[in-house]
């Protein structure tokens, strides 16, 4: 599933990829792969941690993962511009609106893989600041025919598991890892279910 997002977009097409499972299972390993090959096949990386010191400042999570590619924030729509260089910390001001900060988030993912394809990746979504995880489902739920490819992966996946609007942003794949050892090889060792799979490691 991860090498079918990749060539997704490689190919031109956005895809969106979650994955679920308990501590352990090979998340992180699965992403690690992921980041190994998209680099070796060109596409600039960019990626996050949710960690637990951090979840309650708002946007943090959405700041590392974007620092890159913020040379994009000037073609950006005026309240979409303010709204990311408030979040991160660039301007002074109110708390942004999520909702405007996605929307800019999705601008310099779409900038960014105009140039060449995108991998965004973010572990551990189960300590993302809650600001960062509303924001980036915004992004990720829109994205459409860009070079973007998006994993997101967790222990639980809260928000980002689509917020009844399907399993995940976008509509996008998913995947729960199996909870039981020993590994049996990441990747394509997991479960994978489309549309209405479940979200939850070891869920119901
Ligand atoms: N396919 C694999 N082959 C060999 N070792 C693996 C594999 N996948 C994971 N491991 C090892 O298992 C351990 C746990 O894997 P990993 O850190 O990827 O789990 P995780 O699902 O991210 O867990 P957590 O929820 O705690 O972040 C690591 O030491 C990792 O190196
Ligand atoms: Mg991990």
């Amino acid at each position: 599933m991860v090498d079918g997002v990749l060539g997704q977009a490689r190919a031109g097409a956005s895809g969106v990829l979650l994955v679920a499972g308990e501590p352990g299972v090979g998340k992180s390993a699965l992403l690690e792969y992921a980041v190994e090959s998209a680099s070796a096949s060109g596409f600039q990386v960019v990626r996050a941690s949710g960690v637990e010191p951090e979840m309650e400042l708002a946007f943090a999570g959405l700041q590392q993962l974007c620092a890159p590619l913020l040379d994009g924030v000037a073609q950006l729509p005026g309240p979409q511009r303010a709204a990311i260089e408030t979040a991160f910390g660039v301007s002074a001001g109110v708390p942004p609106d999520p909702f405007f900060v996605g929307l800019g988030v999705l601008g310099l993912l779409s900038a960014a893989a105009a140039a060449r394809p995108l991998l965004c990746v973010v572990d551990d979504v189960q300590w993302l600041d809650q600001a960062s995880a509303r924001a980036l489902g915004v992004a990720a739920r829109r994205l459409q025919a860009d070079a973007d490819a998006v994993l997101l992966a967790g222990r639980e996946l809260g928000e980002l598991a689509g917020g009844g609007r399907g399993p995940g942003p976008g509509g996008g794949a998913g995947a729960v890892l199996p909870p039981a050892g020993p590994f049996g090889g990441v990747p394509g060792s997991f479960s994978a279910g489309a549309a209405g799979g479940a979200w939850r490691a070891g869920g119901s």
